[in-house]
């Protein structure tokens, strides 16, 4: 059978300054082989993307970079936004509407489908987060992470069985979709996730961080 795509996700969020990001980028990298149906991404903060990216290329690891958001305007008078255009010098992916952001962010439906309409515009790939299988994913997004806020930090996700019948949900509503699982995965819980027919890949947050345990969350999908 045909080894399907898979998604490892790591978003950091506000967690590790430079030296600590470049020390898990050089650690992750070397471990990881070349598979094209194994998709690595890490989503530093933005003052750490630079560096990172610049650690990847200068090394070739098999790593995708990308950001935890971007602004929903263009260039221009925003102060303290982070617009896709200059995003793209680092980044190819952007999670988009992470609960943390629309809980302590306020932000909205309407407003993360202004950050994908930007994300697209420059070839960046939105990531989008949805809460439960009703989360409204915005046009154009052909992959969201079905992250329920209780599970979110903690160590109990949602059950695989559940997270399964949620994307395919959302696989029968868009046919186009790649659906990821994210909320307390860790490298006990992954492989059950992976297994499942309409999972293809894991957001995943506290347990990323240590770089060792990241890839042993991979090595436990036999991915490696
Ligand atoms: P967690 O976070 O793995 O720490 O639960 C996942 C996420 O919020 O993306």
């Amino acid at each position: 059978m045909e080894q399907k795509e898979l998604w490892f996700i790591a978003n950091w969020k506000s967690n590790k300054n430079v030296s600590e990001a470049l020390e898990w980028i050089n650690t992750v990298g070397p471990r990881l082989h070349n598979n094209p149906n194994l998709k690595v991404v890490v989503c530093p903060q933005f003052t750490e993307l630079a560096e990172v990216k610049k650690a990847v290329l200068i090394n070739n690891y098999p790593i995708i970079v990308g950001s935890q958001d971007l602004s929903p305007f263009p260039e221009g008078s925003y102060t303290g936004e982070e617009n896709a255009k200059e995003v793209k010098q680092f980044a190819d992916l952007s999670i988009l509407g992470h609960s943390e952001r629309r809980k302590n962010f306020n932000e909205t439906d309407q407003l993360v489908a202004e950050k994908v309409k930007q994300a697209i515009k420059v070839g960046i790939i939105p990531l989008v987060c949805i809460q439960n299988q009703n989360g409204l994913v915005p046009e154009g997004v052909k992959l969201v992470a079905y992250e329920p806020p209780d599970a979110i930090g903690t160590e109990h996700p949602d059950s695989p069985d559940n997270a399964q019948a949620v994307a395919k949900h959302l696989k029968e509503m868009r046919g186009d979709l790649k659906v990821l699982y994210g909320g307390g995965v860790s490298g006990e819980t992954a492989a059950a996730f992976i297994k499942q027919e309409d999972i293809d890949g894991l957001l995943i947050g506290h347990h990323s961080l240590d770089a060792i345990e990241f890839i042993q969350i991979i090595d436990s999908c036999s991915v490696v």
